[in-house]
């Protein structure tokens, strides 16, 4: 018995990284799965997912001997989410689960980001966000049923310099969970949140990710990274946290195990939100850093 059995679920961004083990982790448990990655050019410094990639989650997915339908799309395209909605439905009858986990980010201060810098981010992660929970909105109203998921950060509830734009746009996404929970939750769906802390992804293993953790620009290696994610953790020998940590949250609030839950806040992150500041403990172990 898995804890999705007879159930489908979609997830945005399922081409790599979390979005890709939230998909495998769901359909481990049973679910069916709707994928969709691969979106179009945009100002991003680093590369998004490949269509090779999206393939490797189908797979991986198959594997299991999960049904899967993986579209290459873009959650800035309203469009896009609607045509694999009503694609699921027809392939799948129902959709009981959406992760809205697809985003970018990107680094600078924040008077010296470009607009469209600015405009991509928010574009993605705001209203991405906003237009797949819309997509499966009248569906789900008319089951009367559905669990919601947003894929926001430690980012939401605290400050960042260099990435003012990201923040921003993950304090929204609390916020915009939050309404849609008072909003549909009289229609009997559940909308939460997954906040991760430092996540092992492409996202931040560039140069400008590396550079975060080094302090500044072209001083970082992937090894400042790796320290990095030592330092924001509490919990004892851990460091940037696998992607399947987060995937376990995103399963709970997916299944029925979390059926009296919504509006919640679900942090993902070794204990960084209750540290101060730096963990001093962790440093002093790990030595002087890299570089
Ligand atoms: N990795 C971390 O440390 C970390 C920490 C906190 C929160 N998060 C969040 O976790 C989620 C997953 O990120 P990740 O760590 O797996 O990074 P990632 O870059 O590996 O995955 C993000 C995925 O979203 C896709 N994507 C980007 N723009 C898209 C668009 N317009 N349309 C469709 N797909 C698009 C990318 O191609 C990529 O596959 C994101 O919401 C991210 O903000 C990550």
């Amino acid at each position: 018995m898995g804890r999705m059995d007879g159930k489908v679920a979609l997830v945005t961004g399922a081409g790599r990284g979390q979005g890709r083990s939230h998909a495998v982790r769901l359909a481990q448990e049973g679910a069916e799965i709707l994928a969709i990655d691969v979106p179009a050019e945009g100002v991003s410094p680093y590369p998004l997912a490949s269509q090779d990639d999206l393939d490797e989650t189908v797979r991986q997915v198959e594997a299991l001997d999960r049904r899967i339908v993986a579209v290459a799309g873009d959650v800035r395209k309203q469009g896009d989410l609607d045509a694999l909605v009503e694609q699921g439905i027809a392939e799948f009858g129902q959709i009981d689960c959406v992760v809205a986990n697809a985003a970018v980010w990107s680094t600078g201060p924040f008077w010296e980001i470009p607009d469209e810098q600015w405009r991509e981010v928010l574009d993605v992660n705001i209203l991405g966000v906003m237009h797949t929970l819309r997509a499966v909105t009248p569906h789900m109203m008319e089951r009367g049923a559905g669990s919601m998921i947003v894929i926001a950060s430690v980012n939401g509830k605290e400050g960042g310099a260099n990435y003012a734009h990201y923040i921003a746009s993950k304090h929204a996404v609390l916020g915009l969970m939050k309404s849609v929970a008072l909003e549909l939750g009289p229609y009997g769906i559940r909308c939460n949140a997954v906040l991760p802390g430092v996540v092992n992804t492409p996202i931040l293993d560039w140069q400008g990710g590396w550079d975060l953790m080094a302090g500044g620009p072209g001083l970082g290696t992937r090894e400042h990274l790796e320290f990095g994610g030592k330092a924001y953790a509490l919990l004892k020998d851990v460091g940037m946290l696998p992607p399947v940590a987060t995937s376990e949250g995103v399963l709970w609030l997916a299944s029925d195990d979390s059926r009296w839950v919504s509006g919640l806040e679900l942090v993902i992150d070794a204990g960084h939100m209750v540290l101060p500041g730096f963990n001093m403990a962790n440093i002093a172990a790990a030595g002087q850093p890299p570089g």
